[in-house]
């Protein structure tokens, strides 16, 4: 029988030992076992004859049997490339990892790079692609998956594929009815395998970071909503955000949004986000986003009266409200990149957009009189920046209210999240301080970092 690599997945996780399996076996045409801690793993190695090729390994300082398996595996002297997902290892077995040339210490999101990477380096004889026209799943990794909306195999013995569930029918409780009748994998179709395995991989750091995190599948004809909804609940989730209070801040924005919804000019708007018309889903889930971020950068600072709060999430539908339909405005950031594009705005939207503060401030003034008070300051300096170099005042941001900034940085961070197809928190700390370094923005950046790191 032609020789195949074999890896060899160890994580007390299930969702990482069957993704990883998932997307190993979607890759190459090679053999993938798995266990559930260092104690089994030891077992397994002891008792088979040829030893895997890669061992995939998610460290836990501290577990049962760490240091033997460790031990064990240096000492079998066997080729296997050793990688072992963590920052440092503990106690002694740490030396192994400088003195070993198949011992690999990696970082977490960079562990799909190094699989990949020393597959093709060290095992170019027996490496083979996998380019079987179906892939298979394992229930326990289905479990970290929510959204995939289309069929789900099973495979007979005589190796025929029958359709279990018809697109987005398998609900947890229908699943659990196979696997308690010895149902292990179901079997999906390459394509859908192809955009979730991009997906997977791209969100794996996240995961890694917060075992209770749900892969959210967005297939290739997803909605644009549907697209920005994905990106706000990973945001959420690596930024550990509350649930509880975000629900909190979520019905703030019903409450806000019937009352808006009342108003004769503007509750079209709001009747269409509540419809999904794509047309103003950029400005709707910028908006949520806005609410959501702001509120929490708020309680942080321990500014959590109703009053800021409802405040927040007024200036947050409001602010930009006269470029509701029009989301090619709403995702400039400034004047600067404003200046930039505009020889391809026509006459009209030019106007727009450089009187839209003013306008939406007007707006909140006159036609909301119940919103809490300086609510249209708010909106009306959501564009200044620091030095006076934003619009549409130029007043210098360091003179601006404290909630003034917080909501400015919150609008460049909802801006870069919405803009991004796959944003990433890290490169987005990095370009937020250096490009608001020793100014009245850096607080709130740094608060933003806290979150991410659960400080
Ligand atoms: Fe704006």
């Amino acid at each position: 029988m032609k020789e195949k690599v074999h890896y060899f997945v160890v994580s007390k996780s299930p969702g990482f030992r069957e993704l990883t399996r998932f997307i190993l076996e979607w890759q190459y045409d090679c053999v993938v076992t798995t266990s559930d801690s260092e104690s089994a793993a030891l077992e397994y190695l002891r008792q088979i004859d040829i030893f895997p090729h890669m061992i995939v390994y998610e460290y836990v300082p501290d577990a049962f049997l760490v240091e033997d398996f460790i031990a064990y595996i240096k000492e079998s002297r066997k080729p296997v490339h050793f990688l072992v997902l963590a920052e440092k290892i503990h106690g002694p077995t740490g030396a192994y990892f400088e003195s070993y040339p198949t011992f690999h210490l990696v970082k977490k999101e960079l562990m799909w790079g190094k699989i990949f990477g020393l597959t093709q380096e060290s095992f170019r004889g027996i490496v083979a692609d996998n380019t079987e026209p179906m892939c298979r799943l394992h229930m326990e990794g289905l479990d970290s998956i929510t959204g995939i909306d289309k069929d789900l195999f099973l495979k007979l013995p005589s190796g025929k594929m029958v359709r279990l569930f018809a697109s987005g029918s398998a609900n947890a409780a229908d699943r659990q009815k196979y696997r308690d009748k010895g149902v292990q994998f179901l079997w999906l179709e390459r394509p859908t395998c192809d955009w979730m395995v991009k997906q997977i991989q791209t969100q794996f750091h996240i995961f890694l970071s917060n075992k209770h995190f749900q892969f959210i599948m967005r297939g290739p004809e997803a909605s644009a909503e549907q697209s920005f909804d994905q990106k706000i609940i990973r945001v959420c989730d690596e930024l550990h955000l509350d649930p509880d209070f975000k629900k909190e801040i979520e019905l703030v924005m019903e409450k806000v949004m019937d009352t808006v919804q009342k108003d004769i000019h503007l509750g079209k708007v709001i009747k269409m986000i509540r419809e999904h018309n794509p047309d103003v889903s950029y400005f709707a889930k910028n908006l949520q986003l806005t609410s959501i971020i702001s509120c929490f950068l708020a309680k942080k600072m321990e500014w959590h009266s109703k009053t800021t709060l409802d405040k927040l999430v007024y200036a947050a539908v409001l602010h930009d409200i006269t470029l509701a339909t029009k989301p090619h405005l709403q995702r400039i950031s400034g004047i600067s990149e404003f200046e930039e594009v505009r020889a391809q705005l026509s006459e009209d939207d030019q106007k727009t957009y450089l009187t839209h503060p003013r306008d939406a401030a007007q707006l909140a003034k006159s036609q909301f009189k119940f919103a809490p008070p300086e609510t249209d300051v708010l909106v009306l300096q959501h564009h200044e920046l620091p030095e006076g170099k934003g619009f549409p005042t130029k007043i210098h941001a360091e003179k601006l209210s404290p909630l003034t900034q917080l909501f400015i940085v919150t609008q460049d961070f909802v801006r870069y999240v919405m803009n991004e197809q796959d944003p990433s928190l890290e490169m987005y700390f990095l370009r937020a301080e250096a490009r608001f370094e020793q100014n009245v923005f850096r607080r709130f950046i740094l608060l933003l970092k806290k979150f991410k790191s659960k400080t």
